[in-house]
């Protein structure tokens, strides 16, 4: 081969990655933003990276668009490995029109999800766009549509991950909002439907970037962003730390890493975790922690709704979802949010076969107008239709209050959990004692002289009955009462032995979950 066509080779290839030239990338960089390029760097096992597609262009050639081509058009994708797993990315180029979505970008990008798709290998997808190409009208809306669509069909076959990295506005924001782990970065990243502008003619609010899209917004308010990360390269580490929890498909296992902390471990300090005052806080975060391997626990929704916990931890190597009630914030009572993130959470573990461990103290569902007229019915059934229909391996811990419909939700037996324990501190009744007293004893407490007295008679009478797991136990609703200082054995023993568990359900198109 003569030189002259290498070194065209060469010459085009350093021209690709140029991007959009070094101007626009200082521009970048001054946003306190990496490039596409060194997005891709960072995420992936050093050189691991194979670009498809370098010379992609767009072939518009409307308001003057057929003299500004770039190599790439837009976007970096191809594949590479994660702690030498595969995986499939695309980066957006803002200092390519933008990263703006043409035919030819959204091209590149379904290419990759479709081979992704077939070869049952994760999509992360990195993005940095200022939405449709505007130049090219409808065929940049049917770009999109086209990644819709794949999103939607690899849901639930290949774990797909979006890390927001710049802007994210109109319908673009759609193709994340699908995908099942969505992280943002502070102060440079943001997602709306709208912008500030239209908002502020329609609705007239002012409000800023930040306030209505930004990285803190969708992690505590909206729950559109999983994690909320402080720059570029501590999302790009969490990605890398998601994906080592997970299976590359739906018919893969999630890998095994043994970390040395023996399964036989005792944590002593759970056995006094629970304080002796049932309305008295503690913090289940504590009790994970002393359980999983080495205390690590990867939580997704940290800052949403956290009365309830989800994420991921290992016992004895193994990936466990873990869903949690949190005493410590509002008593760990399920609300609209809290059931939405756990049914989410709960879902995709069902997805990928991951094993789900509950640790239960719930008082019950959120009571209040506000949470009637926004649907808590609806949306706290979302959490039990997820539980009721996975076939994953699941095991339940109630540490304290299992109350009311909140028990029946929370992985009870009745719904397919599979072995539910009880510490000696557990609580299973249809509601707090209070309460209950209050209404089953209300004429005779009502005739008696010394009301509070006759009330917190009749409040013992009934802790004493029902605060308690062994009425449960006595009828197989609680498998086993343990020590909480043997929980870590318990698990793991136990998720040894479901380890081949296969549970079905009825063939049918798909389920109507409560939406
Ligand atoms: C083409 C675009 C573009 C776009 C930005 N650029 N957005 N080119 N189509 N959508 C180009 C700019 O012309 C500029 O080119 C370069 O990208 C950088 O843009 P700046 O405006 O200089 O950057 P910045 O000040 O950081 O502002 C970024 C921005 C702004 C906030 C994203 O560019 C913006 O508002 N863009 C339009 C966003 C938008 O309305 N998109 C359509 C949304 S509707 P030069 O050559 O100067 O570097 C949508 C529908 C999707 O996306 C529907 C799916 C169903």
């Amino acid at each position: 081969m003569s030189t002259d066509r290498i070194r065209q080779l060469n010459d085009l290839r350093e021209k690709a990655l140029e991007g959009g030239g070094k101007a626009r990338i200082d521009d970048q960089h001054a946003k306190g933003k990496l490039t596409a390029r060194e997005r891709i760097d960072l995420l992936l096992d050093p050189g691991s990276f194979e670009e498809i597609g370098m010379f992609v262009q767009h072939r518009s050639s409307d308001f003057g668009l057929e003299k500004q081509k770039y190599l790439g058009d837009g976007v970096v994708t191809g594949h590479g490995t994660v702690s030498g797993r595969p995986v499939v990315v695309f980066s957006q180029d803002f200092t390519v029109f933008g990263g703006s979505l043409s035919e030819a970008h959204a091209e590149k990008i379904c290419k990759m999800m479709d081979h992704a798709l077939k070869l049952g290998v994760p999509i992360v997808g990195l993005n940095d766009s200022g939405g449709a190409r505007i130049q090219e009208g409808v065929v940049s809306l049917g770009g999109y549509a086209d990644i819709f669509l794949r999103n939607t069909l690899a849901s639930g076959v290949v774990p797909q991950i979006s890390a927001i990295m710049g802007p994210c506005a109109g319908g673009a924001v759609y193709s994340p909002a699908i995908t099942d782990f969505v992280l943002m970065v502070k102060q440079t990243s943001y997602m709306f439907v709208t912008g500030p502008n239209v908002v502020k003619t329609v609705t007239h609010e002012d409000v800023s970037f930040e306030d209505l899209g930004g990285a803190t917004t969708h992690a505590t308010k909206s729950g559109v962003a999983h994690f909320a990360s402080e720059n570029e390269a501590e999302c790009l580490e969490t990605i890398k730390t998601l994906l080592g929890y997970l299976p590359l498909n739906n018919l893969d296992d999630a890998p095994v890493v043994k970390s040395g902390d023996d399964p036989n471990r005792a944590e002593a300090k759970l056995d006094t975790i629970v304080p002796e005052n049932p309305n008295k806080p503690y913090d289940m975060k504590e009790v994970i922690r002393a359980v999983v391997d080495r205390g690590e626990f990867l939580e997704v929704h940290e800052l949403y709704a956290p009365n309830i916990i989800v994420g991921f931890a290992r016992l004895d190597g193994r990936t466990v979802g873990i869903v949690a009630n949190q005493p410590s914030v509002l008593a760990g009572v399920l609300d609209i949010d809290s059931s939405l993130k756990g049914a989410r959470f709960v879902r995709f573990c069902d997805a990928f076969n991951i094993p789900l461990v509950v640790f239960e103290d719930v008082p019950g569902f959120l009571p209040g107008t506000d949470q009637e007229w926004r649907g808590i019915i609806k949306h706290g059934a979302k959490l039990l239709y997820a539980f009721s229909e996975a076939t994953v391996p699941r095991v339940t811990v109630i540490t304290r209050k299992a109350y009311g419909g909140a028990y029946d939700v929370m992985n009870s037996k009745h719904i397919r959990g599979d072995y539910n324990f009880g510490w000696p501190t557990a609580e299973i009744a249809v509601m707090g004692p209070k309460g209950a007293v209050e209404i089953i004893f209300k004429k005779e407490i009502a005739k008696s002289t010394d009301k509070e007295k006759a009330t917190d008679q009749k409040v013992s009478e009934y802790r004493e009955k029902f605060a308690n797991p062994y009425v449960a136990a006595e009828r197989g609703y609680i498998d086993e009462i343990i020590l909480p200082s043997t929980t870590r054995r318990k698990l793991i023993r136990t998720m040894e032995f479901l380890q081949n568990k296969v549970d079905s359900n009825p063939k049918k198109k798909h389920g109507n979950i409560p939406l």
